[in-house]
């Protein structure tokens, strides 16, 4: 990929850029809980986006995605936002950096990546945590602290690409380390670092290979039904800004006042909020029944509560009991894309083969399988 990256960029502008990377990211836990103020357990994955960029003393962007294949330009005023999907993500780090008072001129890039598309593994979040990265070093000597970097992605999904997501993807892809997974408590801003070795154990990945094309709509709206039980609660304890506030018997008293459908989402979200901490503790006991028991309840909220899983995921996940996987659960925001699996050394070569020839019977293509490997976040080459 560097060398690709390293070819294209000669051949277009005649100079070597500096090179810049950014991971794609799992989370063991805590889904749909850092938009509610919870906590989240992700950890940034040894694939991610990579990016020669160089400024170019113009008031223009100049960029090529090597994996689309596209050379785009574009200004840095607000008007002069991309018709295409990919350099919004970029154009949007430019202007958010710039509406908060920093400094970004015209530079040329190119850049490629390495995260699975689609699969709920972050390639949007690594492609803007590079370029808020990169942005930040070439014209702001590193003078805006990394977690502003993460809002600047978050706000680029809001303000330019539709989504109304959570923290979690850019912090873990700004923030990842290598063999550790991060606890961050998405009210408060507070992380810690949890080394994660799972003697014994192996962490997989399978991707169904499913996407939904109206996932982020559907994602705007779960959100919109954990503001409207929120805010409900509130009315009763005012202290509940967040849904990650409310205790589990202040949402039923406000049963009758929100839509069934507002009550499992906020109720899937409330016990969640308790999962990732009751994993942190177990996980300091190398307790893995207990994780692996939490992951499970995970996808049961995820599927029946949340309703942001689909045949094939719940599909996978029945297998994973049935092949004794310790804990298995969709990961991400839903709607498709994988599951993650922490299984026993000597049960994963029966689980891989039997989830490869049991789903490709029944769905017509096989999984894709990803072993995990966590690894540092934002850096540059
Ligand atoms: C997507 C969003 C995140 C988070 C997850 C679900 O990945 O980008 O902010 O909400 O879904 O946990």
């Amino acid at each position: 990929m560097k060398e690709k990256i390293q070819e294209k960029f000669k051949s277009l502008f005649a100079t070597e850029g500096t090179l810049y990377m950014s991971s794609g990211r799992i989370n063991l836990i805590g889904e749909h809980t850092d938009y509610n103020g919870g906590y989240v357990f992700p950890g940034a994955i040894n694939c991610g986006i990579m990016a020669a960029i160089e400024p170019n003393g113009t008031d223009t962007v100049k960029v090529f995605s090597i994996d689309k294949d596209e050379y785009v330009e574009f200004g840095l005023s607000e008007d002069s936002l991309p018709e295409q999907h990919w350099p919004r993500y970029i154009f949007g780090v430019c202007r958010e950096i710039l509406k908060r008072g920093g400094k970004v001129e015209g530079f040329n890039a190119v850049f490629a990546g390495d995260v699975p598309l689609g699969a709920g593994l972050s390639s949007s979040a690594a492609l803007e945590s590079t370029f808020a990265f990169a942005l930040n070093e070439l014209f702001n000597n590193g003078s805006i602290d990394k977690f502003e970097l993460a809002r600047i992605g978050q706000s680029t999904e809001h303000n330019y690409c539709g989504v109304k997501c959570g923290i979690m993807d850019q912090f873990a892809s700004l923030f990842g380390k290598e063999g550790a997974l991060i606890r961050l408590n998405c009210k408060t801003g507070e992380y810690k670092y949890f080394p994660f070795h799972p003697q014994g154990y192996k962490v997989v990945l399978l991707d169904t290979c499913v996407k939904h094309n109206l996932a982020s709509s559907a994602y705007n709206k779960r959100r919109e039904s954990c503001e409207r039980a929120a805010a409900a609660i509130k009315a009763n304890h005012p202290e509940v800004d967040f849904l990650s506030d409310a205790k589990r018997v202040w949402l039923d008293e406000v049963r009758d006042k929100i839509s069934e459908e507002d009550f499992l989402r906020a109720e899937y979200v409330i016990g969640e909020v308790q999962r990732v901490l009751d994993v942190c503790d177990a996980l300091e006991r190398d307790d893995y029944e207990t994780v692996g028991e939490m992951m499970y309840q995970t996808h049961f909220g995820l599927s029946k509560l949340y309703e942001v899983s689909c045949e094939e995921l719940d599909f996978l996940n029945k297998l994973a009991r049935k092949c004794e996987v310790t804990g298995s659960r969709v990961m991400g925001g839903g709607f498709g894309g994988c599951t993650i699996n922490l299984v026993k050394e000597e049960l994963y070569d029966t689980f891989v083969t039997t989830a490869l020839e049991q789903f490709t019977q029944k769905f017509g293509h096989a999984p894709k399988i990803y072993n995990v490997v966590i690894s540092d976040g934002a850096r540059k080459l």
